[in-house]
């Protein structure tokens, strides 16, 4: 059954309750956006598919930046209560959703084995998607989107938010300009007792994925070969990871992961050639240690990633950017290399990788 309220004109009913991603976060942020949030002045209609834990988060940012027209979840109960919230239409079936709004745009915020069907649908309707990482299950299935995007016209990006994380964005200038000499190795920790929430996949590809991602990104080139080790205590799929990525001249990365330790863990160290360079995801600050001193680099008006990431996706509907900060094939290598990482820690071996 279909449920929906009339189209009413959006305004503010978002009250309290703010997931916050980082430290900081401006909500009045609204630079360069005109009253309706978009960046040209036209209303840029976006529809979220999927309101659970994250996608709740996406309708916050949306709706401040007043393009949020429609939500959709399977759980009418959250759909209503969403849509709601933030005084926009909502439905309990996506078809229903596409079929009734005219959408510029969708966010598919569903769990990772959806991720493909339902993206598949919107861009045949000729609605650029934004879909929450990773890209797909399946390289494969990560290839055809970006085919089906290709034959339709749409944008596709992927929710690879770390790219937007001011501890992220510090060290890769820092490494650019090459000021600490040259990057040797990343080490990354993510680490937290997590509920059994997450049913489709395990800990590889649902959080390992943001470290490789972000070790592509620093690196600023693919890894040739994988190697991983894996295992499970509480959940049903992997629930801890090692991986080691390596890159060219003998650099590595080694991606450790896990939701069984109980203290949350997130932050990285770029290990360079004159000094160490320490990131906390959380904090969104970095530490610098060279053979003189520690230093904490300190930013102002930071601003929550997400509200940026959605930010870069909405310019590019627009026409105001030519492509998304993460293109669908850099999120398709990333599948591709949790696909290996699998591989190898059930086998043993180390996969190697021309991912051209
Ligand atoms: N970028 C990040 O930091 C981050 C953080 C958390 C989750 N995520 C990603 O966000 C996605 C969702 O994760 P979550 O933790 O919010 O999951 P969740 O289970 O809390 O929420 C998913 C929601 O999707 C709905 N849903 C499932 N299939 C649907 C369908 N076909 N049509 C309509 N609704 C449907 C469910 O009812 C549920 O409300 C995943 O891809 C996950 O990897 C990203």
């Amino acid at each position: 059954m279909v449920e929906r309220i009339p189209s009413p004109p959006i305004k503010d009913v978002s009250g309290g309750n703010v997931i916050e991603l980082g430290r900081e976060k401006n909500m009045d942020d609204k630079t360069n956006l005109h009253e309706n949030g978009s960046t040209n002045g036209n209303i840029v209609k976006i529809g979220i598919i999927g309101v659970g834990g994250w996608g709740k988060n996406h309708s916050r940012v949306l709706h401040d930046f007043g393009v949020l027209t429609s939500i959709c979840d399977m759980d009418k109960t959250k759909a209503k209560d969403m849509g709601t919230r933030y005084n926009v239409n909502y439905y309990g079936s996506m078809d229903d959703m596409i079929n009734s709004e005219s959408l510029d745009a969708c966010l598919v915020c569903t769990p990772t084995k959806t991720h493909y069907p339902v993206s598949k649908k919107l861009m045949e309707k000729g609605i650029n998607v934004f879909v929450e990482k990773p890209l797909s299950y399946l390289s494969k299935e990560c290839e055809e989107m970006i085919q089906i995007a290709k034959k339709n016209k749409v944008s596709l990006t992927c929710g690879y938010i770390e790219r937007f994380n001011p501890a992220v964005q510090d060290v890769k200038k820092i490494l650019s300009e090459k000021i600490y000499g040259e990057l040797l190795m990343i080490e990354f920790h993510r680490e937290n007792r997590m509920p059994l929430h997450i049913k489709d996949v395990g800990i590889i590809y649902d959080t390992a994925v943001h470290d490789i991602d972000t070790a592509i990104y620093l690196f600023g080139t693919d890894p040739q070969v994988v190697f991983a080790r894996a295992g499970k205590i509480f959940h049903s799929f992997e629930d801890f990871s090692n991986i080691m990525l390596g890159f060219g001249k003998d650099r590595v990365a080694v991606i450790s992961s896990n939701w069984i330790t109980p203290k949350k863990v997130r932050n990285f160290s770029a290990v360079c050639t004159d000094a160490i360079i320490n990131g906390d995801f959380i904090r969104q600050e970095i530490t610098i240690e060279d053979s003189l001193s520690t230093t904490t680099p300190r930013r102002v008006n930071l601003v929550e990633p997400l509200s940026l990431e959605l930010r870069n996706f909405l310019e590019v509907i627009e026409g105001k950017r030519d492509r998304t900060e993460v293109t669908p094939e850099e999120a398709t290598n990333v599948t591709k290399i949790a696909e290996a990482a699998l591989l190898s820690s059930n086998t043993g071996a180390p996969i190697y990788l021309n991912l051209g």
